[in-house]
């Protein structure tokens, strides 16, 4: 067996950086419009194409879901959409909403083509979620005052309103609360260009100095994610003022982030760790995210959220139904050959 206590504590900075709460930094980093968000063409021109008939027509926008890992501009887009339309948006996440009454407090606070904008909304409490039906779809809301014989319902009427949904977890939505929103789009993690591009963008606005090689540098080792490059750039600036002249260039960028532990491909301690459980103990799989999870002492839920989709969009791991399995190239990243042998022996 494994033994999670003798493994490596590594600073986990990619982790932390996505599980964290919003920064001031990361605030001021937002872009506020279409214009200024590069990347995910694809979900970007439907919501522009829905944005621009809702104005057209002075009707509220259709509900919208957007789904894709941590940091990569669900929550930046909500408020985008706010400012193209020019209305409001009012924020809440789906376990802060924890019974109708919360739900009603909300809704009815808002003004015709609002937003409400209810983050982790996978993690809506079931009861709660009944309630958000009729709301989406006829503006209305039948909660239940008092209790016992004095028990009525009353029905509140609702202005029209937007519902946009983030999650991390589109697979854990009901299908009548998905079916619900008119567009579902999913984000995908960015290309090495754009998120170079997003890098000098960054720096430009935090007056950061870095040359074409530190940007290509961190945008080689920020997994796809704009939230962690914004956060690797912090800490390559903070080394190049301490260790050199304070400009960020590729050497620079290089060896601050070997000193956060991650590596060239932009992998962390955490996904090498998860990928040498799975080499070393369990002969590359299959192997289930519960067993995985406690071998490196992390829960199933962030390895899934935050770490999986990133391995196995650039091929180190495989999902199959009987669990996870590790690639040639999983086992290379963590230099070991893969075995020969028969594999899931040991599961
Ligand atoms: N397309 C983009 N261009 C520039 N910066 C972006 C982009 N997408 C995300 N970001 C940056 O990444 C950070 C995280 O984005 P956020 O919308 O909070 O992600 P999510 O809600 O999906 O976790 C934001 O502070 C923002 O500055
Ligand atoms: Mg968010």
């Amino acid at each position: 067996m494994p033994a999670p206590d003798s493994a490596p504590k590594g600073l986990g900075y990619i982790t932390s950086a996505l599980t964290a709460p919003v920064s001031p930094v990361e605030a001021a980093l937002r872009p506020l419009s279409f214009s200024d968000f590069t990347g995910q063409p694809k979900t970007v021109e439907r919501l522009q194409v829905m944005v621009g008939a809702a104005k057209r027509r002075g009707d509220a926008l259709n509900h919208i879901l957007l789904s894709g890992p941590p940091g990569l501009g669900k929550t930046t887009l909500a408020f985008i959409l706010g400012n193209e339309l020019g209305k409001s948006v009012r924020v809440t996440s789906g376990p802060v909403i924890e019974k109708a009454g919360d739900l009603a407090g909300l809704l009815t606070n808002l003004e015709e083509g609002d937003l409400l904008f209810i983050d982790e909304i996978h993690r809506i409490p079931k009861t709660v979620e009944e309630y958000l039906y009729s709301a989406m779809e006829d503006f209305r809301l039948d909660i239940m005052i008092d209790q016992g014989p004095n028990a009525r319902s009353v029905r509140l009427t609702l202005p029209r309103f937007t519902l946009v949904g983030a999650t991390t977890r589109s697979g854990l939505l009901t299908a009548p609360l998905r079916s619900r929103f008119t567009l579902q789009t999913r984000l995908d993690y960015y290309d090495r260009a754009t998120l170079e591009g997003i890098v000098q963008r960054s720096c430009g606005l935090l007056k950061v100095a870095i040359d074409a090689g530190g940007a290509r540098e961190i945008a080689a080792r920020a997994r796809g994610t704009p939230r962690v490059a914004n956060n690797l750039i912090n800490f390559c600036r903070d080394f190049a003022q301490e260790r050199a002249t304070g400009e960020i260039t590729q050497p620079i960028a290089a060896r601050a982030l070997e000193l956060l532990e991650i590596d060239a491909a932009g992998l962390d301690e955490m996904d090498k760790r998860m990928l040498r459980v799975m080499a070393e103990n369990y002969r590359g799989g299959p192997v289930g995210m519960s067993t995985i999870a406690m071998a490196v002492s992390e829960e199933a839920e962030t390895l899934e959220e935050v770490h999986e989709p990133f391995l196995i969009q650039e091929g180190y791991l495989q999902r199959t139904p009987q669990g996870r399995v590790l690639t040639a190239k999983g086992y290379h990243a963590v230099g070991l050959k893969p075995t020969t042998g028969e594999p899931g022996l040991l599961l």
